[in-house]
């Protein structure tokens, strides 16, 4: 007998010695690595998913590892028998929204103005020279995601797309959402979390069909707490009540006049132009970061005068409601539920992943699937489509309860039960909890702005997961509000599109950094009526109205 190893589901008998790096590399798949094997450089994880009994014990290069993460050159197949499960950071296949749908137009209309300029074969940032080449001039743009990063690679000369590119975040080693990664950047001084990072970006960036030396500038934008570990600042302030980046808190203190960050290329350990400039957009208050003060740019919310709604729901969810006149912000700790996270069969928008539900007449379930395999798993639209036909079907109650007592939905039956997709109930709790959170921000940002849904023009559904969602199930479940579908735009990735114009325009990127100013953060731990938003968001029915606060 041997142990099946499956890696990246391609599996092989290990029989002898080797590492998991070693196997890995033997059946040609590519486990990032900047030290060969040494154990210093940290890239080489793995997330196991089954059979870590069946493995080495931890090795000291792998302390720093949470959960079910391991260094694949740090271990080996240690039992005589059974299965080992696992795969590699994820890259490129996951369903990203690398671009943005549904736009004003005018947001397109800005003059071509990038900080970086040619005079001859003087290469300028702002004015002052970096470099003497004739070649391109190259720019970044990057939405830094707790889950996902995308990377953009555009001519700041002509504003053309050259590339993209995304790959999972490997800190998910420190927790899946934000709190558990400053925890583990206090627990774990020393910058591993920024540095495995580094490593990873290192390597999509090498991968560009471009001299990495030819990029000038990088705009970053990201939660506040994504964003201060890529720019090495201490982020315990941003987990602690007021919950505050120290960018913000230095501001206040006015020892600074924007919360944005800038610097190097080479401080930055990354392999573009070792002088580029690498830009943090601005947070705007506490949780609500740069990522959401680059949706303002790209729905052009400093020139709206309709009333706006701008929704990207993820592991922290945020809101953006108002107008040129007035603007409020909120983020909803909502976790990582929606993206599979916390789910017993969740998982990302990758092959094989469950992506849409509906229950036939005859009562069996019809699953849409990514790509042509079994299913193995069910993602974030999945779960919506899910739990709406079980409502719409009477299996599950606006409680979350299922009918009968039953307490685990089988839609997919795999050929050994333990390849069966499921549901639980304390999933659906899991799940009810997320919603709360959101319809919670919703309530609490709308009655503090005095307004109520239907006084909205616009509602972008902003981010991956928002643009494959289905609205009816998602409004019959009560994630997004009952509105009429002609207002609501699935927008796409407005991160990255928001990120990408401050990159090509130096006016767009004033222009935000004047906009954040203005923008008014609704605290909603400190709302009065938060808790009761809550309960009553839990609840697996239609968000309506409720009477604005006076
Ligand atoms: S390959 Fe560098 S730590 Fe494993």
């Amino acid at each position: 007998m041997a142990v099946t190893l499956t890696i990246n589901g391609q599996s092989i008998q290990a029989t002898d010695g080797r590492s998991l790096f070693d196997y890995a590399e033997a059946m040609g798949i590519d486990v990032p690595t900047s030290c060969r094997t040494q154990g210093k450089c940290k890239e080489c994880m793995v997330e196991v998913v089954e059979g870590m009994s069946s493995l080495s014990a931890l090795a000291e290069p792998e302390c720093h590892l949470k959960g079910n993460f391991r260094l694949s050159c740090q271990t080996y197949v240690a039992g005589a028998e059974g299965h080992v499960r696992c795969h590699t950071m994820r890259r490129g296949h996951m369903v990203i929204e690398r671009h943005a749908f549904g736009l004003p137009v005018s947001n397109r209309e800005f003059a071509l103005d990038p900080a970086v300029t040619r005079d001859g074969d003087r290469i300028l940032i702002d004015g002052v020279e970096v470099e003497r080449s004739t070649g391109p001039i190259l720019g970044i743009a990057m939405d830094l995601g707790t889950t996902t990063v995308v990377l953009r690679l555009v001519d700041l000369e002509s504003g053309e797309l050259i590339a993209d590119t995304s790959f999972e975040n490997p800190q998910r080693f420190g927790g899946s959402e934000v709190m558990s990664r400053i925890t583990y950047d206090t627990e774990h001084p020393g910058r591993l979390l920024m540095r495995t990072l580094a490593g990873y970006l290192t390597h999509a960036i090498e991968k560009f069909p471009v001299d990495p030396k030819t990029i000038y500038e990088m705009v970053v934008v990201g939660n506040s707490t994504m964003r201060d570990l890529f720019f090495r600042q201490s982020v315990y302030s941003i987990g602690q009540n007021p919950y505050q980046s120290i960018t913000e808190i230095e501001m206040a203190e006015g020892k600074r006049v924007t919360t944005s960050l800038a610097q190097s290329g080479l401080r930055s350990l990354l392999p573009i132009h070792p002088k580029a400039r690498v830009y943090g957009a601005p947070v705007i208050s506490g949780h609500v970061g740069a990522d959401a003060a680059a949706c303002m740019l790209a729905v052009d919310l400093a020139n709206e005068e309709r009333l706006i709604a701008v929704m990207d729901i993820g592991t922290n969810t945020e809101l953006i409601v108002g107008n040129k006149h007035r603007i409020l912000a909120a983020s909803c700790p909502a976790g990582p539920a929606f993206e599979g996270g916390a789910i017993a069969c969740g998982m990302p928008a990758l092959d094989g992943a469950i992506e849409a539900v509906a229950i036939a007449e005859d009562g069996s379930f019809r699953p849409g699937v990514i790509g042509e395999v079994p299913p193995e798993g069910i993602c974030g639209s999945g779960l919506v489509d899910l739990l709406s036909e079980l409502l719409r079907t009477g299996q599950m109650n606006d409680m979350g309860r299922f009918e009968d007592d039953v307490q685990r939905i089988v839609l997919y039956r795999g050929d050994t039960p333990d390849k069966d997709v499921f549901l639980l109930e304390s999933d659906v709790n899991e799940l009810a909890q997320a919603k709360g959170a959101n319809v919670a921000g919703l309530h609490a940002v709308f009655s503090t702005y005095g307004i109520d849904f239907n006084d909205i023009d616009v509602f972008y559904l902003a981010g991956g997961f928002g643009r494959h969602l289905n609205i009816e199930a998602s409004k019959r479940i009560g994630l997004v509000p009952s509105l009429a579908s002609s207002k609501i735009v699935q927008a796409g990735n407005t991160a990255i599109e928001g990120a990408t114009i401050a990159l090509l325009s130096k006016s767009k990127r004033e222009e935000l950094e004047e906009l954040v100013k203005r923008v008014e953060h609704c605290r909603l731990e400190t709302h009065p009526s938060f808790f009761n938003f809550f309960v009553e968001g839990c609840q697996f029915k239609p968000v309506e109205p409720i009477p604005c606060a006076t």
